[in-house]
């Protein structure tokens, strides 16, 4: 292994993922453990140079103290506690954290005069570790990965096709509700110039098909869920002598779903759902990253900035933003207008600074003059929000010169559309997406 490894191990702390932060921010490749891993899962890790012990205030976890096992005390690495005591079982173990000021010294000490770390946490190290990690797992077997073109799962597609070639298989289901030039952007990047082994699967009627006369939102997202699933499991059952399947598990999934001592956040969606006959191992290179971690790899690895930096966008696509029965027509009109807000906000430099834009489309039509003749159209919405987790959002405050120009594009390029309104509204009270 190329990297030197700090392991902190979770003794009840909420600020884990902030901890590895600051020491990947030093150089230093790092990784969370439950507190109570044994001697022999330790040593199983590669490169470790020194632990910290990390627990806070809730190191008592319902009503029970817990603690790391006296063979991990007696294992002889470095060893620092985090906010926490150590019972006194090793006396010899310093404490850091209670002063803000002193802690980045004293990590930073502890990480290399300590432990003798190296500087080495990088993306070049990251990917050819894991490139012999993923090879050492799949020997010469083969990988399927559902390729949605998704900043992840593009990354994991780009790290195995370096790793293991043709023996992955992507799937690309577009289900009519990708952006627009999305699913040729998959086929170019990965299938003609990676030469990748890709299943491209148009799915668009099918999808348009189950999704006719269907207004209500939440069950929306469920069709389109549960028919990717089912599209995903036919194409899987199509590939001879699949072993594992890969995905684009990132670390705030696995650290969301809660450790051993602290409750869950939200449930880690995996591309669950395929039935039993098709469970394969998981390949997840990817699940010890942060995503600015992430897109650093594919950068890293040579994918499109369109691809790496794209902004958030729903797994029901735009599905959600054609507000009630998603229709042609209107589905049309969403993917071009979102076109050309995408195109001017790129021309205007704001690409990249503002975190969501897009258009969508609400199912009534208003009145309106073309041609010298009444029309009855569609109106389009432009939504722009700014936003650290999504929780609550800001809205950006497009200047309004750009908004002329977009309005201008949008009724004169877009079929079916007299309208173009602008979203004010901050989350909350609104959502993000209206749907
Ligand atoms: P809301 O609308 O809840 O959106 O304020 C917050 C963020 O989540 C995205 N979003 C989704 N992402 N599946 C997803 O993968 C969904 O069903 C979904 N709904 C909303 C939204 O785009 C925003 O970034």
């Amino acid at each position: 292994m190329k990297q030197d490894m700090i392991l902190i191990l979770d003794l009840g702390s909420e600020e884990n993922a902030m901890l590895a932060r600051e020491i990947r921010a030093l150089g230093v490749y790092t990784e969370i453990h439950p507190h109570d891993i044994t001697l022999e899962e330790l040593r199983k890790l590669p490169s470790v140079k020194g632990v910290i012990l990390n627990g806070g205030k809730n190191r008592v976890v319902d009503g029970v103290e817990i603690d790391v096992r006296d063979e991990i005390y007696a294992c002889g690495l470095p060893m620092i506690a985090a906010d926490h005591k150590t019972n006194g079982k090793c006396p010899e173990i310093e404490s850091f954290g209670a002063c803000e000021k002193c802690r980045a010294k004293s990590l930073s000490e502890f990480v290399f005069d300590k432990c003798g770390c190296d500087k080495n946490w990088n993306m070049e190290n990251f990917i050819a570790d894991q490139i012999e990690l993923i090879r050492n797992q799949v020997g010469d077997k083969k990988v399927l990965l559902a390729l949605s073109g998704g900043v992840d799962s593009s990354v994991v597609a780009a790290l195995l096709v370096k790793a293991i070639g043709k023996n992955l298989t992507c799937v690309h289901v577009n289900h009519g509700l990708l952006r627009k030039g999305e699913p040729e952007e998959v086929v170019r990047v990965f299938r003609d110039e990676m030469d990748a082994n890709l299943v491209y699967v148009d799915a668009v009627d099918r999808f348009l098909d189950k999704l006719k006369g269907v207004d209500e939102p939440e069950q929306k997202r469920k069709i389109i869920g549960a028919e990717f699933i089912r599209v995903f499991e036919e194409e899987a059952r199509k590939v001879d002598g699949i072993d594992f399947l890969a995905q684009g598990t990132i670390y705030p999934d696995i650290i969301e779903s809660g450790t051993k001592t602290a409750k869950a956040v939200k449930a880690h969606h995996n591309v669950g759902g395929l039935p039993d006959d098709l469970q394969f191992e998981l390949v997840e290179p990817l699940k010890m990253l942060f995503k600015d971690e992430v897109r650093a790899c594919g950068d890293a690895l040579g994918l499109p900035k369109g691809m790496v930096y794209r902004q958030p966008f729903p797994g029901p696509g735009l599905g959600v933003r054609c507000l009630g029965e998603i229709t042609r027509d209107r589905l049309e009109a969403v993917r071009e207008s979102d076109a050309i807000l995408r195109e001017e906000f790129a021309a205007a430099g704001l690409q990249g600074k503002v975190w969501q834009y897009f258009t969508l489309i609400p199912d009534t039509k208003s009145v309106g003059v073309r041609d010298n003749a009444r029309s009855f159209e569609w109106p389009v919405v432009i939504r722009a929000v700014n936003t650290i987790d999504a929780m609550t959002a800001e809205i950006e405050e497009i200047p309004y010169e750009l908004l002329k120009k977009i309005t201008k594009r949008i009724i004169t390029e877009v079929k079916g559309v007299n309208r173009v309104l602008y979203d004010l509204t901050p989350k909350p009270t609104g959502t993000i997406e209206w749907e």
